[in-house]
């Protein structure tokens, strides 16, 4: 049965930039992580994370760097409950339109034996002390007690309370572990709700990891027992099995706003083109029967289905791919732009899909495109999209790829030659054996640029149907304790691999250099 009556806007913190971020091979560059901000920013979140300032002098220099670009969202630094991190955290944000100091100390009994080694009583006093300290800088604290899903719930009321009177805004209850289940959670935000002097003063948040695939369930939960915001990533990234899916929870309350009787401000619109970047950067493809944004969630096999479809859509769809700004010409592979399309058509497809180049990069983009059109019939909104990427690096090129031949058959090894120039004049050329066409230019670039790193992931794929499709790489290598992703899109695949490896040798050249 629906409810009927005034929606509540639950309000979205996006931590895709601090615990999406920190999960293994999510790592981001600093440019990318600005885009990535802004993208969210667009997205309309109240709130992004956008890293863990003491964390390391990276991880500062972003949040100070998204804290000067963003301003119709807050942005949030986490600390722990230090002084050294709030003042950190402190000078990170002092650019920030609207600042938030994301406190968190740990509440349940095994982490507070084992991790902290803190007796409860002093917890809660370096809690409430820290959470003070904090408001001294700004108003927007928010206080998280980790591993709330396994803490006893009279001693986080006893906390909340504690730093509700030290100035929190927000109190988070975080399932950190992602061991609770859903009717458990409910329970516990509802107790936490009815129990703790002065909660209905200030933000009940959630905040909740997807171990057991319960997260948006959970999250979900925790709205219908009155939290106000939940904190979520873009395409579920986050430590071990991710964070809970901001796009799931969004349109979940959007399209059953009649039983949840709540909704977020986030503009569903750009959902699609968030999901995009954020898995171009990491390199971490979102699986294709991922709820809402993965490649077939509007796709239609059986026949009855298709039938139906066709009869009238909302028989097999609850949301349209309109609703989360999957682009018009989907299925993917239709016509959208040919080779007699001229600069305004393309601008203007590319303003339709969020992206807006300045003219050096819609020039670059141009030339690209029409060396595609001629290669391709027809030109899709993925191709375009590979283009963009392709031409806006996120870091500047130490190496550009000037060209390329291999050699290779059943009853000979393969060999390859390359040839690269460096950004500051010189060309270097040289030639390689390996096991195939891949290992060998792959060994090839590695004695140009004099360093071996580890390969940790290569795939390839096909942008889109059809044996002229573009074929699309993604490289991750490894040099010391480090990642690097590269991504490289041509119609030879060969060509899309080698492009992916020196983008991601050039991160990690940028990278190293710093
Ligand atoms: O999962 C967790 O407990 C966290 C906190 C720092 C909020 O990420
Ligand atoms: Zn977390």
């Amino acid at each position: 049965m629906g409810k009927s009556g005034k929606k509540r806007i639950i309000k979205i913190l996006d931590t895709t930039l601090r615990d999406g971020e920190q999960a293994p091979g999510c790592s981001m560059n600093l440019n990318q992580k600005i885009d990535v901000a802004k993208r969210l920013e667009l997205l309309g979140v109240d709130v992004i994370e956008a890293g863990f300032p003491a964390s390391s002098p990276g991880d500062s220099g972003a949040v100070k760097a998204i804290a000067e670009n963003i301003k119709d969202s807050a942005v949030a630094g986490l600390c722990r409950c230090r002084k050294k991190d709030i003042e950190i955290a402190s000078s990170a944000l002092s650019k920030a339109v609207n600042p938030v100091f994301h406190l968190f100390l740990a509440t349940s009994p095994i982490h507070m034996e084992y991790k902290l080694k803190m007796k409860k009583e002093d917890v809660l006093s370096q809690a409430a002390a820290m959470v003070k300290y904090a408001r001294q800088f700004c108003a927007g604290v928010e206080f998280s007690a980790e591993d709330a899903g396994r803490s006893d719930p009279d001693f986080l009321c006893a906390i909340f309370a504690e730093v509700i009177k030290a100035g929190a805004e927000t109190v988070n209850i975080p399932d950190t572990v992602g061991y609770v289940m859903p009717d458990e959670f409910s329970r516990l935000v509802r107790y936490v709700k009815d129990h703790t002097p002065g909660i209905e003063n200030v933000v009940l948040s959630a905040h909740c990891h997807n171990d057991l695939g319960l997260a948006v369930a959970n999250s979900l939960a925790a709205v219908s027992a009155g939290a106000g915001q939940l904190e979520c990533t873009i395409n579920g990234i986050g430590e071990r099995a991710g964070n809970a899916s901001l796009e799931e929870i969004v349109m979940a309350l959007r399209v059953r706003k009649d039983i949840l009787n709540a909704d977020t401000r986030i503009d569903t619109t750009q959902i699609y083109a968030t999901s995009r970047l954020v898995s171009q950067v990491t390199g971490v493809k979102v699986q294709p029967n991922k709820a809402v944004v993965g490649e077939n969630a509007f796709a239609h096999e059986a026949g009855i289905h298709q039938h139906g479809v066709l009869a009238k859509r909302e028989t097999y769809e609850i949301m349209s791919p309109e609703s989360i700004g999957v682009p018009k010409n989907r299925p993917i592979n239709q016509m959208v732009l040919g080779k007699h399309s001229g600069r305004n058509a393309l601008g203007t497809r590319l303003a339709e899909m969020g992206f807006h180049p300045d003219e050096k990069t819609m020039e670059t983009v141009f030339l690209k495109f029409k060396e595609l059109a001629d290669k391709k019939k027809t030109v899709s909104d993925r191709d375009l999209e590979a283009l963009i990427m392709e031409a806006s690096p996120a870091v500047p090129e130490t190496w550009k790829l000037e060209h390329w031949a291999v050699n290779t058959g059943s009853a000979l090894g393969a060999s390859g030659t390359i040839r690269l120039q460096h950004k500051e004049g010189k060309a270097n050329k040289t030639v390689s054996l390996g096991d195939g066409p891949i290992d060998s230019i792959f060994k090839a670039i590695n004695h140009i640029i004099g360093k071996e790193p580890n390969l940790e992931l290569y795939e390839i794929g096909a942008i889109t149907g059809g044996s002229s499709s573009q074929g699309e790489a993604m490289v991750k290598i490894r040099w010391h304790d480090r990642v690097f992703n590269g991504m490289g899109v041509s119609t030879d695949i060969i060509e899309a691999s080698i492009k992916a490896y020196i983008s991601a040798v050039n991160a990690m050249e940028w990278e190293l250099k710093k």
